[in-house]
């Protein structure tokens, strides 16, 4: 196997935010019409002109090249459910009666191991094949699920998040644990799966309805035994649901300060819908580090409401996208960044390709405290990326012949791409098969 590899394409990615200009003034964004990505034992040695770079290869170095095609790197979903693959698209409930629906008995499947590992390889495959190769991920209850989640993704060498629900009372007899199980088989889990390889732990109250505040302490006490694994739940994503949450909960100030009065809203902690948040919420979530899970195919398709991702993100809020499948209806970051810019537009607001390329990449790096190590291709980060088809369905060779420059290139891709414009994926610059 050759160790050091360079790919040829066009290529492009973020250094940093780049606001909500059309055109960012450099350096936020980083094209080169002809460039190299130069990856050495899976990690990126450099990245540049193709007339800079060529003249200069290592010896031995293994030359790939993809002319009309376009490297990004890996993107990010920052909040999905692996189990909930198989009820994708299901008809006509929002949020709490679509748990009831379809969620619970779906998720009953996985206490059984196999169906697990089954669901699991097929939902890494999915995600390849949408151009994702880091994810946040919920289990079911079940800590066998996890297990095989964690496998499969073992297997693939992909970097990946995930937890075991916890979740101990209004659900089904058949999903309920109770705060000390839940405690012991996250403890379990993480002492197994957190930091081995590129796997690491987020300990997974669904949300609070589903807790007692016994369980959420146990949540908080995972988190101060455990400092550096993720906090991974659902919040502010329906007005039924924050209604519920008051009932339930009458001494917090907020469905937010629920989670804050257990200490569970720290670095690394991923609040997924966030659309119902006010002003004191937006400050605790900003002072306390933790990041959104934006999620506007999930919060369209369960008819939840608009996220105000600009304002969000002016409070100095971390925040990435997410898929939110099955409530979501697409895997694909692409589509997922179309109706991102659909949520902003019926806003007032306007997102540019450059923005919704940030969201998907360095800054759900940044939203999950991994801008170590992936999210763009400064050198030393670990090789994910993807390689782009522009021209991969008719109405896209046509409409391509019509853009001025990558910024609009790039707006077409995610308006009308999807997994056909996928090519390939590498991963740890080995490339994937999905
Ligand atoms: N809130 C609690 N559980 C869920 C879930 O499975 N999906 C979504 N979208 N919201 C939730
Ligand atoms: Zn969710």
């Amino acid at each position: 196997m050759t160790q050091i590899k360079a790919f040829r394409a066009a290529i492009v990615h973020l250094l940093d935010d780049p606001g909500y200009d059309l055109h960012p003034t450099p350096p936020a964004v980083e094209y080169f019409e002809d460039g190299i990505l130069l990856v050495e034992k899976g990690y990126v040695r450099a990245v540049g002109a193709a007339s800079a770079l060529l003249p200069h290869l290592p010896e031995g170095c293994e030359l790939l090249e993809f002319p009309d095609h376009l490297i990004i790197p890996g993107m990010i979903d920052t909040h999905i459910h692996y189990p909930q693959t198989d009820m994708i698209a299901s008809y006509g409930e929002q949020l709490l009666e679509w748990l009831e629906t379809y969620t619970f008995p779906t998720e009953r499947q996985f206490s059984d191991p196999h169906h697990a590992r089954e669901v699991a390889d097929f939902f890494l495959g999915e995600l390849l094949r949408n151009g994702t190769t880091t994810a946040c991920v919920f289990g079911t209850v079940h800590p066998e699920s996890v297990d095989a989640f964690f496998a499969a993704a073992e297997t693939r060498n992909l970097r990946m998040i995930a937890g075991k629900v916890m979740m101990d009372r209004n659900c089904p007899d058949y999903l309920q644990d109770t705060p000390e199980s839940a405690y012991q088989d996250s403890k379990a889990l993480i002492e197994k799966w957190h930091g081995r390889g590129r796997l690491s732990y987020a300990v997974t109250p669904r949300f609070a309805p589903t807790s007692t505040p016994e369980q959420l302490s146990k949540a908080g006490q995972l988190l101060q035994e455990f400092p550096d694994v993720y906090l991974h739940t659902h919040v502010a994503e329906n007005k039924a649901e924050v209604a519920w949450v008051q009932e339930l909960f009458p001494d917090s100030r907020s469905y937010l300060d629920v989670y804050h009065q257990h200490g569970l809203l720290k670095p690394r902690s991923v609040m997924a819908h966030c659309i119902y948040l006010d002003e004191a919420d937006k400050q605790c979530m900003a002072e306390t580090g933790a990041a959104v899970a934006f999620c506007p195919t999930s919060n369209l398709f369960i008819g939840s409401g608009l996220f105000d991702v600009v304002d969000t993100k002016t409070h100095g809020i971390r925040v990435g996208m997410g898929t939110d499948v099955g409530g979501g209806s697409s895997f694909s970051l692409l589509q997922t960044a179309n109706e991102a810019y659909k949520v902003t537009q019926l806003r007032g607001n306007k997102l540019s390709a450059f923005q919704m390329l940030y969201l998907a990449t360095l800054g759900g790096a940044k939203a999950l405290y991994l801008d170590d190590k992936i999210g763009n291709f400064a050198p030393g980060k670990e090789a994910d990326f993807v390689l782009l088809n522009p021209k991969a369905t008719p109405l896209l060779e046509r409409r391509l012949r019509h853009c001025q420059d990558i910024a609009e290139l790039l707006f077409v891709l995610m308006m009308l791409g999807d997994d056909r414009v996928v090519s390939k994926v590498w991963v740890m610059g080995e490339e994937a098969s999905s």
